[in-house]
């Protein structure tokens, strides 16, 4: 990951090869957000940022020569849009800036970010950003197709560009203890971040259940107080798993639940995280259409963001103990899979009518879920790429949060503090019906109408009364779109960051 530091450099003086500055939007034009630099160069810039083509919009990057009274090579300006009425920008609109510019710093070695930072909020907001937008996923790229590029070609390049290899954050706080604080718990953020980015982003020839429980003993080798179990798909069948081990029968690749817990000494709270892996999801019988399948390669992403979260609460060593449960199956058509009318039994006994084979991940996430509540946490949430119809509700960018009252509120609370957008959604009672069978306790799918709700009664069938939430990321868990902000193409990891935050709530008032 690119390095950080802080540091309280004048920006005319850091000698990077790019200086980061903001735009903002002004009711006569645009201004540049520094008061560092000096008068000058701000009323030049001010005053030809309309032949530059800047409007200091949100999401805008511009890069310029940076000039002779700047050390640094380029100045990059990056726009926030217009001030709250306070005067201030909201540390998500800094967040923001601050990663579509180093998404633009891509095959950099160093550069100097001068966003406002001058508190514990705006550090966080400007480094995680930063680091955020310092993603790139380049494992599959082996730089010989771009052989016409002999010079690239014989240093080995990549044909994808490496991240900024470093980065200074200005800020007066550079020593302040509580500044420190935040950037390194930025730091880790932001890994736990791109490491659920990474696993969502990895081919599914290479991501599936087995070596989906290796990622995740890798991740927690060397964590204090993590340990990692698997049960693999024999120990599911004889354990009486009946919906991991249903959705995974289809597939040469058996399921896993891994359980990833996290044990700090005190803890304040316990909670639990589960997550739905589903680490390819053709739809099985019922199978999807060819255009898009591949986009379901992000069918784990739930179960990435959980295992993230988990060791990134032990880096930090958060005061609340979690366990993360991973749901890891590939659902898949074959001579074994589940069929359509099939039975099944879920762990602790509740029997589910399979009627669509591609609703297999509440399927998968009732096994997890009863296994979380029988484990006795104080709070169940359960995370997960689960229904089309999130994305007809909320469209690409906003999560589903439901659950029982208090606790759907805690997650939007911690989804508003993080910077994630999330939404509260009902679970009416009447809609109870949409999911009765006519032959078993549950059926796993409904009529089209509600397909969100439907799914989260379906999942509230296995936690009863126990508090819970359930977050739906079906659409925001994937970008097939271009990048904005800090968020690249591919896997987004949405979902750490309102769990992280989830859990520091709770460390802190402790229930
Ligand atoms: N993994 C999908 C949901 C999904 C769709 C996530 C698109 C991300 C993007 C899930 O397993 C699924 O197929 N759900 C079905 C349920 C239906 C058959 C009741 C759906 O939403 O269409
Ligand atoms: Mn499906
Ligand atoms: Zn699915």
């Amino acid at each position: 990951m690119t390095d950080v530091t802080l540091s309280s450099k004048n920006p005319t003086a850091v000698k990077a090869e790019a200086l980061v500055v903001a735009t903002a939007q002004t009711s006569d034009g645009v201004a540049v957000v520094s008061d560092q630099l000096p008068t000058d160069l701000l009323t030049q810039l001010e005053s030809l940022a309309p032949q530059l083509g800047v409007t200091g919009a949100r999401d805008e990057v511009r890069k310029i020569p940076a000039g002779p009274q700047l050390a640094a090579e380029v100045l990059v300006l990056t726009g926030l849009g217009e001030r709250a009425e306070d005067g201030t920008f909201a540390t998500e609109t800094l967040r923001r800036a601050a990663g579509a510019a180093t998404r633009e710093l891509a095959g950099l070695k160093s550069a100097a970010i001068a966003l406002p930072a001058s508190d514990d909020d705006e550090i966080t907001a400007v480094t995680e950003g930063a680091l955020l937008g310092a993603y790139a996923f380049n494992r599959y790229r082996t730089g010989k197709d771009s052989a016409k590029d002999t010079k690239d070609a014989a240093k080995g390049a990549k044909n994808g560009k490496d991240p900024v290899a470093a980065i200074e954050i200005l800020t007066p706080l550079h020593k302040n203890a509580k500044a420190k604080v935040a950037a390194e718990r930025a730091q880790v953020v932001a890994a736990a971040v791109h490491a659920a980015r990474d696993l969502v982003n990895t081919a599914p020839n290479d991501l599936y259940p087995a070596t989906f429980a290796d990622a995740a003993k890798a991740a927690a080798k060397d964590v204090r107080h993590v340990k990692v179990t698997v049960l693999d798909d024999k120990q599911l069948a004889s354990g009486g798993y009946g919906g991991l081990t249903a959705v995974g029968q289809g597939s040469s690749r058996g399921p896993r639940l891994v359980k990833v817990a996290y044990t700090p000494a005190k803890p304040a709270a316990k909670v639990a995280l589960v997550g739905k892996g589903i680490t390819f999801d053709s739809g099985g019988i019922s199978i999807k259409p060819a255009a898009g399948m591949e986009a379901m390669k992000s069918d784990m992403a739930g179960a990435a963001a959980v295992l993230s979260t988990v060791v990134a609460a032990a880096k930090l060593n958060l005061p609340v103990a979690v366990t993360g449960y991973l749901c890891l199956a590939e659902n898949m058509p074959g001579g074994n899979a589940q069929r359509p009318a099939d039975v099944i039994t879920i762990y602790g006994g509740k029997t589910v009518e399979v009627l669509n084979t591609d609703a297999e991940g509440r399927i998968v996430m009732a096994d997890g879920l009863v296994s979380a509540v029988e484990d006795g946490h104080d709070v169940v949430l359960d995370i997960a790429t689960l229904t089309g119809a999130q994305m007809v509700a909320l469209g690409n960018r906003t999560s589903a949060v439901m659950g029982t009252d208090d606790v759907r509120d805690e997650v939007k609370a911690a989804a508003d503090a993080s910077g994630e957008l999330f939404w509260p959604m009902p679970l009416p009672e009447e809609l109870k019906s949409n999911i009765k069978s006519k032959v078993a306790d549950v059926a796993n799918s409904g009529p089209r109408w509600g397909g969100m709700l439907n799914a989260g009664l379906f999942l509230q069938t296995f936690v009863g009364d126990h508090p819970w939430a359930h977050l739906d990321i079906a659409g925001p868990a994937f970008n097939d779109g271009g990048s904005h902000g800090y968020t690249s193409g591919g896997g987004t990891g949405v979902g750490v960051r309102t769990l992280l935050a989830f859990l520091e709530a709770r460390a802190t008032t402790a229930k």
